[in-house]
Protein backbone atom coordinates (compact mmCIF):
# COMPACT_ATOMS: atom_id res chain seq x y z
CA UNK A 1 0.00 0.00 0.00
CA UNK A 2 1.43 3.72 -0.83
CA UNK A 3 1.72 5.66 2.06
CA UNK A 4 -0.11 9.25 2.33
CA UNK A 5 1.50 12.28 0.72
CA UNK A 6 2.85 13.07 4.48
CA UNK A 7 6.57 13.96 5.61
CA UNK A 8 8.05 15.64 8.92
CA UNK A 9 9.26 18.53 6.28
CA UNK A 10 5.55 19.33 5.83
CA UNK A 11 3.97 19.18 9.07
CA UNK A 12 6.87 20.86 10.09
CA UNK A 13 6.11 24.27 8.10
CA UNK A 14 2.32 24.05 9.42
CA UNK A 15 1.80 25.51 12.93
CA UNK A 16 0.15 23.70 15.37
CA UNK A 17 -3.57 24.38 15.40
CA UNK A 18 -3.00 25.39 11.53
CA UNK A 19 -5.81 23.73 9.68
CA UNK A 20 -3.36 22.11 7.07
CA UNK A 21 -1.39 20.85 9.66
CA UNK A 22 -4.37 19.08 10.86
CA UNK A 23 -4.99 17.72 7.88
CA UNK A 24 -1.66 16.57 7.01
CA UNK A 25 -2.12 14.61 10.33
CA UNK A 26 -5.28 13.08 9.75
CA UNK A 27 -3.92 12.18 5.86
CA UNK A 28 -0.40 10.86 7.68
CA UNK A 29 -2.24 8.68 10.21
CA UNK A 30 -1.09 5.77 8.91
CA UNK A 31 2.09 6.77 7.38
CA UNK A 32 5.61 6.81 9.02
CA UNK A 33 5.47 9.96 10.85
CA UNK A 34 2.23 11.50 13.19
CA UNK A 35 2.55 14.45 15.61
CA UNK A 36 2.27 14.31 19.08
CA UNK A 37 1.81 17.75 21.53
CA UNK A 38 4.18 19.48 18.44
CA UNK A 39 6.85 16.63 18.96
CA UNK A 40 7.51 15.00 15.77
CA UNK A 41 7.28 10.64 16.64
CA UNK A 42 7.33 7.36 14.64
CA UNK A 43 3.55 6.30 14.56
CA UNK A 44 4.48 2.86 16.39
CA UNK A 45 6.63 5.08 18.91
CA UNK A 46 3.24 7.05 19.61
CA UNK A 47 0.95 4.39 19.76
CA UNK A 48 3.51 2.64 22.41
CA UNK A 49 3.09 6.05 24.58
CA UNK A 50 -0.48 6.56 23.62
CA UNK A 51 -1.59 2.97 25.67
CA UNK A 52 -0.17 0.61 23.65
CA UNK A 53 2.86 -0.81 25.06
CA UNK A 54 3.03 2.40 27.52
CA UNK A 55 6.87 1.73 28.07
CA UNK A 56 8.04 5.20 30.72
CA UNK A 57 11.67 6.92 29.55
CA UNK A 58 13.10 5.25 33.21
CA UNK A 59 11.04 1.51 32.67
CA UNK A 60 12.56 1.86 29.11
CA UNK A 61 16.44 2.02 30.13
CA UNK A 62 15.60 -0.42 33.25
CA UNK A 63 14.47 -3.16 30.69
CA UNK A 64 17.64 -2.46 28.43
CA UNK A 65 19.26 -3.05 31.80
CA UNK A 66 17.61 -6.26 31.76
CA UNK A 67 19.03 -7.31 28.35
CA UNK A 68 22.11 -6.53 29.81
CA UNK A 69 22.36 -8.08 32.51
CA UNK A 70 21.21 -11.65 30.78
CA UNK A 71 24.40 -10.59 28.31
CA UNK A 72 26.41 -10.59 32.11
CA UNK A 73 24.95 -14.28 33.42
CA UNK A 74 26.42 -15.22 30.00
CA UNK A 75 30.29 -13.78 30.62
CA UNK A 76 29.72 -15.59 34.60
CA UNK A 77 28.84 -18.73 33.21
CA UNK A 78 31.51 -18.70 30.64
CA UNK A 79 34.21 -17.67 32.82
CA UNK A 80 33.41 -20.86 34.60
CA UNK A 81 33.47 -23.08 32.08
CA UNK A 82 36.72 -21.36 30.78
CA UNK A 83 38.56 -22.90 34.14
CA UNK A 84 37.26 -25.79 33.78
CA UNK A 85 36.88 -27.17 30.53
CA UNK A 86 38.38 -24.34 28.23
CA UNK A 87 38.33 -26.14 24.87
CA UNK A 88 34.59 -26.84 24.91
CA UNK A 89 34.10 -23.23 25.18
CA UNK A 90 32.07 -21.42 22.04
CA UNK A 91 33.80 -18.99 21.23
CA UNK A 92 31.48 -17.33 18.52
CA UNK A 93 28.85 -17.71 21.19
CA UNK A 94 30.55 -15.30 23.41
CA UNK A 95 31.50 -13.12 20.91
CA UNK A 96 28.11 -12.78 19.50
CA UNK A 97 27.55 -11.96 23.44
CA UNK A 98 29.80 -8.97 23.28
CA UNK A 99 29.22 -7.68 19.69
CA UNK A 100 25.20 -7.53 21.36
CA UNK A 101 26.64 -5.72 24.86
CA UNK A 102 28.44 -3.09 22.08
CA UNK A 103 25.88 -2.59 19.74
CA UNK A 104 22.63 -2.22 22.39
CA UNK A 105 24.41 -1.66 25.76
CA UNK A 106 27.56 0.96 24.48
CA UNK A 107 26.74 2.75 21.03
CA UNK A 108 22.68 2.66 22.32
CA UNK A 109 21.84 2.56 26.07
CA UNK A 110 24.85 4.27 27.27
CA UNK A 111 26.17 6.68 24.19
CA UNK A 112 22.40 7.77 22.91
CA UNK A 113 20.45 7.67 26.06
CA UNK A 114 22.80 7.67 29.39
CA UNK A 115 25.46 10.47 27.98
CA UNK A 116 23.52 12.62 25.54
CA UNK A 117 20.43 13.12 28.10
CA UNK A 118 20.59 11.45 31.21
CA UNK A 119 24.57 11.75 32.88
CA UNK A 120 23.93 16.02 31.69
CA UNK A 121 20.87 16.66 33.05
CA UNK A 122 22.03 15.12 36.36
CA UNK A 123 25.03 17.01 36.89
CA UNK A 124 23.72 20.19 35.91
CA UNK A 125 21.15 19.52 38.66
CA UNK A 126 24.01 19.18 41.01
CA UNK A 127 24.17 16.83 44.32
CA UNK A 128 25.64 13.91 45.54
CA UNK A 129 24.29 11.80 42.08
CA UNK A 130 27.07 14.17 40.69
CA UNK A 131 30.13 12.21 41.52
CA UNK A 132 28.24 9.04 40.45
CA UNK A 133 28.19 9.82 37.03
CA UNK A 134 31.86 10.65 37.12
CA UNK A 135 32.16 6.90 38.21
CA UNK A 136 29.69 5.74 35.80
CA UNK A 137 31.09 7.69 32.83
CA UNK A 138 34.48 5.77 33.53
CA UNK A 139 33.10 2.23 33.68
CA UNK A 140 31.67 2.97 30.57
CA UNK A 141 34.70 3.42 29.27
CA UNK A 142 36.38 0.38 31.28
CA UNK A 143 33.34 -1.75 29.83
CA UNK A 144 34.38 -0.84 25.86
CA UNK A 145 37.72 -2.03 27.04
CA UNK A 146 36.63 -5.13 28.21
CA UNK A 147 34.30 -5.23 24.73
CA UNK A 148 37.35 -5.23 22.60
CA UNK A 149 39.41 -7.34 24.35
CA UNK A 150 36.64 -10.39 24.71
CA UNK A 151 36.07 -9.70 20.66
CA UNK A 152 40.19 -9.58 19.81
CA UNK A 153 40.53 -12.84 22.35
CA UNK A 154 37.34 -15.27 20.56
CA UNK A 155 37.33 -14.05 17.52
CA UNK A 156 39.05 -17.55 15.97
CA UNK A 157 35.94 -19.39 17.67
CA UNK A 158 38.37 -21.11 19.76
CA UNK A 159 39.98 -19.82 23.05
CA UNK A 160 43.96 -20.49 23.39
CA UNK A 161 45.24 -22.28 26.66
CA UNK A 162 47.01 -19.47 28.18
CA UNK A 163 43.74 -17.13 27.28
CA UNK A 164 41.33 -18.86 29.17
CA UNK A 165 42.48 -17.48 32.57
CA UNK A 166 43.34 -13.32 31.56
CA UNK A 167 39.64 -14.27 29.36
CA UNK A 168 37.77 -15.74 32.86
CA UNK A 169 39.11 -12.69 34.54
CA UNK A 170 37.90 -10.11 32.14
CA UNK A 171 34.35 -11.74 32.20
CA UNK A 172 33.97 -11.99 35.47
CA UNK A 173 35.19 -8.22 35.82
CA UNK A 174 32.95 -6.56 33.54
CA UNK A 175 30.16 -8.96 35.27
CA UNK A 176 30.71 -7.98 39.08
CA UNK A 177 31.63 -3.79 37.22
CA UNK A 178 28.35 -3.37 35.28
CA UNK A 179 25.84 -5.40 37.81
CA UNK A 180 26.64 -2.95 40.25
CA UNK A 181 26.87 -0.23 37.51
CA UNK A 182 22.79 -0.52 36.33
CA UNK A 183 22.16 -1.47 40.25
CA UNK A 184 23.42 2.30 41.15
CA UNK A 185 21.88 3.18 37.92
CA UNK A 186 18.22 1.94 38.74
CA UNK A 187 18.17 2.60 41.99
CA UNK A 188 20.10 6.51 42.41
CA UNK A 189 20.63 8.26 38.75
CA UNK A 190 17.78 7.38 36.92
CA UNK A 191 15.22 8.05 40.29
CA UNK A 192 17.51 11.51 40.27
CA UNK A 193 16.92 12.35 36.76
CA UNK A 194 13.25 11.53 37.04
CA UNK A 195 12.76 14.09 39.95
CA UNK A 196 14.12 16.83 37.69
CA UNK A 197 11.88 16.52 34.67
CA UNK A 198 8.62 17.49 34.56
CA UNK A 199 5.22 15.38 33.35
CA UNK A 200 5.31 16.39 30.30
CA UNK A 201 9.05 16.01 29.41
CA UNK A 202 9.24 12.73 31.11
CA UNK A 203 6.53 11.77 28.18
CA UNK A 204 8.39 13.58 25.75
CA UNK A 205 11.80 11.51 26.67
CA UNK A 206 9.79 7.92 26.53
CA UNK A 207 8.89 9.07 22.96
CA UNK A 208 12.55 10.42 22.04
CA UNK A 209 14.02 7.41 23.51
CA UNK A 210 11.60 5.14 21.64
CA UNK A 211 12.45 7.36 18.45
CA UNK A 212 16.27 6.63 18.62
CA UNK A 213 15.84 2.89 19.24
CA UNK A 214 13.71 2.57 16.04
CA UNK A 215 16.67 5.06 14.05
CA UNK A 216 19.01 2.68 15.46
CA UNK A 217 17.82 -0.69 15.23
CA UNK A 218 15.04 -0.57 13.18
CA UNK A 219 11.62 -1.27 14.31
CA UNK A 220 11.57 -3.82 17.08
CA UNK A 221 14.89 -2.80 18.36
CA UNK A 222 14.77 -4.00 22.29
CA UNK A 223 12.81 -7.13 21.24
CA UNK A 224 15.20 -8.12 18.46
CA UNK A 225 17.83 -7.57 21.65
CA UNK A 226 15.73 -10.16 23.73
CA UNK A 227 15.37 -12.47 20.59
CA UNK A 228 19.42 -11.87 19.88
CA UNK A 229 20.18 -12.67 23.81
CA UNK A 230 17.60 -15.83 24.11
CA UNK A 231 19.54 -17.33 20.98
CA UNK A 232 23.41 -16.78 22.59
CA UNK A 233 21.76 -18.23 25.57
CA UNK A 234 20.06 -21.17 23.23
CA UNK A 235 23.38 -21.82 21.76
CA UNK A 236 25.16 -22.35 25.22
CA UNK A 237 22.61 -24.45 26.81
CA UNK A 238 21.66 -21.33 29.34
CA UNK A 239 18.08 -20.78 27.93
CA UNK A 240 16.15 -22.48 30.46
CA UNK A 241 15.79 -20.06 33.43
CA UNK A 242 15.50 -23.20 35.52
CA UNK A 243 19.08 -23.73 34.74
CA UNK A 244 19.94 -21.00 37.39
CA UNK A 245 17.44 -22.23 40.57
CA UNK A 246 19.85 -22.37 43.31
CA UNK A 247 20.52 -26.11 44.93
CA UNK A 248 18.74 -26.45 48.43
CA UNK A 249 21.03 -25.38 51.22
CA UNK A 250 20.30 -28.39 53.19
FE1 LIG B 1 25.58 3.46 32.37
FE1 LIG C 1 22.64 2.03 32.17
Amino acid sequence: MASPPFSQDMAAQAEPGDPARRRLIAAGASAALIATGGLLVPAHAAEASAGGEDVSATEDLMREHGVLRRTLIVYAEIAGRLRSKPAEVDGGALVEAARLFRAFGEEYHERSLEERFIFPEVRRAGGGPVRLVEILLAQHQRGREITDYIQATARSGRIGTGDAEPLARALEGMARMYQAHAAWEDTLVFPAWKKTQSADRLKEMAERFEELEHQQFGKDGFDDAVERIGRIEQTLGLADLAHYTAPSPR
